[in-house]
């Protein structure tokens, strides 16, 4: 029936909000994302956790440090959204963390309007700048278009900040051209590296489980001098292998491909072919807001 919601009110989070905006926060998950857990909420939001919660959460890594955060939920008969806001670089810079509303565009212009309320007084204002819920996804996804829209209307711009890779990892890679990889287990970490003829490292890796089934490359990287070897996509091939063994089965990972500074001029060409070249495809563009006045 047309007009039957009610009335949307904003107001402070509560930890009674936690569950059902873990609900709103996956409706914008990205390809191999894993779920949104209420404790990696709590970390995310500026909540306290509580001792029960740091126990439980802690030992699944879940529960961040928590800073001076606030955060503003749109409730109506439901959570309709979130925005997560506070001030960096002491109290300067406001800063807008995170926003989830389903991409509804009359919840996301309340959100926003409300944090930026709240932060008003400051010159610049940031959004999306990094640490959201996920921290991997540092920046606003292209697939937002209510948000960028709403952020572009009250005079943010956007700047590119890299690709969400996304591979599904239905079986392992072959093991055809592998080479000797040494593994080293670091908690969730899986750090691994390859040894040259004299015995130096000349190539890394570091590979994370997220979640059951879920895992990240988090950095690769080869010795200047081996490069263009072939040894960049054997590495890869060895972390996606080892991934697999570990159950994982969506891996993500974070390319700032489009920044022509990196890795000493070149930028990340030697990266953009080891990944396309590995299967994995853009899963997000993200991009970062900023408005000064
Ligand atoms: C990404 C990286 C690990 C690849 O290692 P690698 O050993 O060179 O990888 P491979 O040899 O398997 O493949 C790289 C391919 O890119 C090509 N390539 C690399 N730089 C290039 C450039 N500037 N112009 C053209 N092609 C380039 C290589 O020629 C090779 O292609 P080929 O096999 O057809 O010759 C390495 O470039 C690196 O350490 N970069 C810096 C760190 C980095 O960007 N890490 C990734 C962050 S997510």
């Amino acid at each position: 029936m047309v007009g039957s919601r009610q009335t949307t009110v904003i107001r402070a989070l509560t930890r009674t909000h936690l569950a059902a905006l873990a609900g709103v926060v996956d409706a914008d998950a990205l390809p191999g994302q894993p779920g949104c857990r209420v404790g990696a909420l709590l970390g995310a939001t500026g909540l306290r956790p509580t001792g029960s919660d740091l126990r439980t959460g802690a030992a699944l890594g879940q529960v961040g440090t928590v800073r001076d955060w606030q955060t503003l939920v749109a409730i109506s008969d439901e959570v309709l959204g979130a925005v997560c806001f506070g001030r960096s670089d002491g109290g300067r810079v406001g800063t807008i963390r995170w926003l989830h509303a389903r991409e509804d565009p009359a919840v996301v212009a309340d959100l926003l309007d409300q944090a930026l309320a709240r932060l008003s007084g400051g010159r610049v204002i940031e959004a999306f700048v990094a640490d959201g819920i996920d921290p991997l996804v540092a920046g606003l996804p292209d697939d937002r278009d209510a948000t960028r829209e709403a952020l572009a209307e009250r005079g943010f711009t956007g700047k590119q900040a890299g690709r969400f890779l996304y591979r599904a990892l239905q079986a392992p890679p072959a093991a055809g051209d592998s080479c000797a990889v040494q593994v080293v287990a670091v908690g969730n970490e899986r750090r691994l590296s390859i040894a040259g003829p004299s015995g130096d490292q000349v190539a890394k890796a570091t590979i994370s489980v997220l979640a059951p089934g879920h895992g990240v490359v988090d950095w690769i990287e080869v010795h200047p001098a081996h490069r263009g070897q072939g040894l960049g996509g054997r590495l890869l091939k060895a972390c996606l292998r080892l991934m697999y063994h570990l159950g994982v089965r969506h891996v993500v990972g974070l390319l700032d491909d489009h920044n022509l500074d990196a890795d000493d001029g070149h930028g990340r060409i030697g990266a953009h072919i080891v990944t396309s070249r590995a299967g994995f495809v853009t899963g997000a563009h993200l991009a970062t807001y900023r408005r000064t006045r």
